[in-house]
């Protein structure tokens, strides 16, 4: 599937260097089709020694050359991702939870259980999201949008 593909893996810590260790050793790709980045630049000499491909500090610049890219920082932090990219990841991201939905035939919340590791990335997250009382912000929406409809054929 990677065969003749350049991958660009932002973040290259724990994760995004076992993955890319995996990917040379198993053969799925030759470190020349590798890109990484990481977001402090003192130990890009030593990264790019150790994983034998380029590790910079450039997003863009990775992206760029890239026909596949790996995510490998912590959720909540920027990546400074193009634009562009940035508004891809997001739909697709949005278009596979709701194929899943479709898909599956299961409860939203079901699916999200699935993902969620107990004291993980996922909770952590989830818990800003009540701290900022989004589903209570969403379903108020629905009302607020239901009661000016209402209004609108009087
Ligand atoms: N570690 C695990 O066992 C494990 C298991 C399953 C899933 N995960 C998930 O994998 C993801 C990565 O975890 P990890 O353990 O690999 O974290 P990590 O070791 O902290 O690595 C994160 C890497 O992202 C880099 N980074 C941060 N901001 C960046 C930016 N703006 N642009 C480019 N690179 C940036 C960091 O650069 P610096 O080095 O310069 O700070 C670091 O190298 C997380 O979502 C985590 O939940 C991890």
């Amino acid at each position: 599937m990677l065969a003749g593909r350049k991958l660009a893996i932002l973040g290259m810590g724990t994760m995004g260097r076992a993955l890319a260790r995996g990917l040379v050793s198993g053969g799925a790709l030759e470190p020349a089709a590798l890109r990484g980045t990481v977001l402090h630049t003192e130990r890009l000499d030593e990264l790019t020694g150790e994983v034998g491909f380029p590790v910079g500090a450039s997003n863009a610049e990775a992206v760029a050359g890239a026909d596949v890219l790996l995510l490998c920082v912590k959720p909540a932090r920027m990546v400074g991702l193009p634009r562009a990219v940035a508004t891809e990841l997001a739909a697709q991201t949005v278009q596979g939870a709701a194929r899943m939905v479709l898909e599956t035939g299961r409860h939203p919340a079901a699916l999200k259980d699935d993902v969620t590791t107990p004291a993980g990335c996922t909770i952590s997250a989830l818990l800003a999201l009540e701290d900022g009382k989004l589903r209570s912000v969403l379903a108020r929406g629905v009302q607020e949008a239901a009661r000016a409809a209402a209004g609108l054929g009087g």
